[in-house]
């Protein structure tokens, strides 16, 4: 055995117990590369479902398949060694029943190696959620604005303005936690209602456009680097333009290779003297 030890993932029952304590640090990644880059600063990767509108430009999450999800997930699986990594339940997978939920999120597990599942719904999915944490498969629930369900909200709109809806995100984030879910993803929630679920809530919240009283935060990756769209949605904070960097590289690129600047001599295999010319 070698004398230095790898690091161990960090568990889906550690995140659980970081209730109340130090912020669960989250981002998307869909990819191995962007999962190297980010594992040793977070604690949770999540492969959203996102990454339907962000890679493959789809309008809305609902095209994305099971087998997309798998691939991205074995392929971040692959780029990280510190985080927990949960993959996305896609739209379609999971609602028609507990047993198809589960054959759906036994497919992510063994294929993908990740620690849990996520899936969006809140007191409707109750029996799904104990189902699939009953036969083994952590479950992080994901409330408020849910982006399957974006054509019965009529668009991407945050939730808990109305005394209606703010019972209704309340009750669907118990229903989880009851259900035995490790954490809640609280999406675009009035902050004084995430922040009043999170105080009554037994396990962790993860926030995006929800409060910063949440036990934890996520953004997709491609919005804090400036790698999606140029619009910043309210509940982002950009933390790089790396969009713009590259277009400002391919755009010098571009000018390199009409001008003949690009490839120099340094870039080419050119022959040893006397001998074969060979790569
Ligand atoms: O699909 C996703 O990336 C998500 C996060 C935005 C929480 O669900």
């Amino acid at each position: 055995m070698s004398a230095v030890t790898a690091a161990k993932r960090v568990s889906t029952p550690q995140i659980r117990a970081r209730k109340g304590g130090e912020p669960v640090v989250c981002l998307t990644a869909y990819t191995t590369q962007m999962a190297r880059w980010l594992d040793p600063h977070v604690d949770l990767l999540l492969v959203g479902d996102s990454l339907g509108m962000v890679l493959y430009g789809f309008d809305s999450t609902l095209p994305v398949t099971l087998d997309m999800m798998i691939a991205h997930g074995a392929a971040v699986m692959r780029g990280a060694s510190h985080a927990c990594v949960i993959v996305d339940l896609p739209f379609g997978s999971y609602q028609a029943s507990p047993a198809q939920a589960f054959h759906s999120a036994a497919r992510i597990m063994s294929e993908t190696g990740a620690s849990g599942v996520k899936l969006e719904g809140g007191e409707v999915m109750a029996e799904t959620v104990r189902y699939l944490v009953q036969r083994g498969i952590p479950v992080c629930a994901h409330v408020g604005l849910m982006p399957q369900a974006v054509n019965v909200a009529g668009g991407f709109k945050a939730t808990g303005r109305s005394d209606e809806e703010a019972q209704q995100v309340t009750r669907d984030a118990e229903a989880m936690a009851e259900a035995g879910a490790f954490a809640v993803v609280l999406e675009g929630t009035l902050e004084p209602v995430a922040a009043a679920i999170t105080k009554s809530l037994p396990i962790p919240t993860i926030g995006i456009g929800a409060s910063p009283a949440c036990d934890g935060q996520i953004l997709v990756s491609e919005d804090v680097f400036g790698l999606f769209s140029d619009f910043t949605p309210r509940f982002v904070k950009r933390y790089a333009d790396l969009g713009g960097r590259i277009s400002e590289a391919a755009a010098a690129y571009s000018a390199d290779v009409r001008a003949r600047r690009f490839p120099a001599m340094e870039h080419c295999f050119l022959p040893r003297s006397g001998g074969q010319s060979r790569p």
